[in-house]
């Protein structure tokens, strides 16, 4: 494996799906409307995904700083993450997609941990592309956690019981911040930001950023292939 690639065969795209709000109030729609047609955008982009050959893809559903929001938006997104997967678990199936939620249960209410758990066991061998959501998810403590569930701290215990490094990530909505998203697993993550609203966030968009994301060369703190050999060239 060369320093210069990614260690893992599998691409893993991380999405900040950012706008919602702004897209419902530019339209003079209420918020819970912008999340709704968000809705929309997570199933198109979820086939794209598949259809692209992304193997894993994680998608900031809901931040743990997200309870500070009026407890009407809290409700009306916890009732369509419910209502997601109680949806999409028969396309998830049909499909071969494996869905994952990530970040505490303990704060959700007891039907939508029983809608996770079903929609989790229901997608378990799903072969082609791994989903996962974050919900009630926190960066900093998802690394609390996996360290204080290690037998060791090292960057392997720590990284094993964390996700798969992220290798693009991709924040909708015109901010330029990770939020609190996979701060481990983005530590090379190549990074895009985008203007478009999340809920206009097209196949389009996602093979666009994909195309950008190819054409970057990615070091992983070592020299460009080829210039290593050329050292004398840059020396002065
Ligand atoms: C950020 O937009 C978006 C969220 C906090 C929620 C993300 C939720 C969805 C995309 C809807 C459904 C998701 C699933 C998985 C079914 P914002 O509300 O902060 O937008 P703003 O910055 O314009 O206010």
């Amino acid at each position: 494996m060369s320093i210069y690639s990614s260690s893992q065969s599998t691409l893993h795209i991380a999405i900040i799906m950012d706008g919602n709000g702004r897209w419902a109030v530019g339209r003079g729609l209420p918020r819970a409307a912008g999340h709704r047609a968000g809705a929309q955008a997570v199933r198109r982009t979820v086939e794209a995904a598949r259809g692209l050959g992304v193997g894993v893809l994680s998608l900031f559903a809901f931040s743990s700083d997200n309870w500070r929001r009026p407890p009407e938006e809290v409700s009306a997104l916890m009732s369509l993450f419910h209502h997601f997967l109680n949806a999409e678990t028969e396309r998830c199936i049909e499909h071969g997609i494996r869905l994952e939620v990530i970040g505490r249960r303990d704060r959700l209410d007891e039907p939508l941990r029983s809608a996770i758990a079903r929609a989790e066991a229901a997608t378990v061998s799903g072969p082609h592309l791994r989903l996962r959501l974050a919900v009630d998810y926190s960066g900093r403590d998802a690394i609390l956690e996996a360290a204080r569930r290690s037998a060791s701290l090292s960057r392997d215990a720590l990284g094993g019981a964390l996700g798969p490094p992220v290798d693009l990530l991709i924040r909708t909505g015109g901010e330029q911040r990770l939020s609190d998203f996979l701060l481990w697993e983005c530590a090379y993550a190549e990074l895009i930001f985008s203007r478009r609203m999340w809920p206009d966030f097209s196949a389009e968009d996602l093979a666009g950023a994909l195309e950008s994301f190819r054409g970057r060369e990615r070091k992983f703190g070592g020299v460009p292939c080829g210039m290593a050999a050329h050292k004398e060239l840059w020396l002065d």
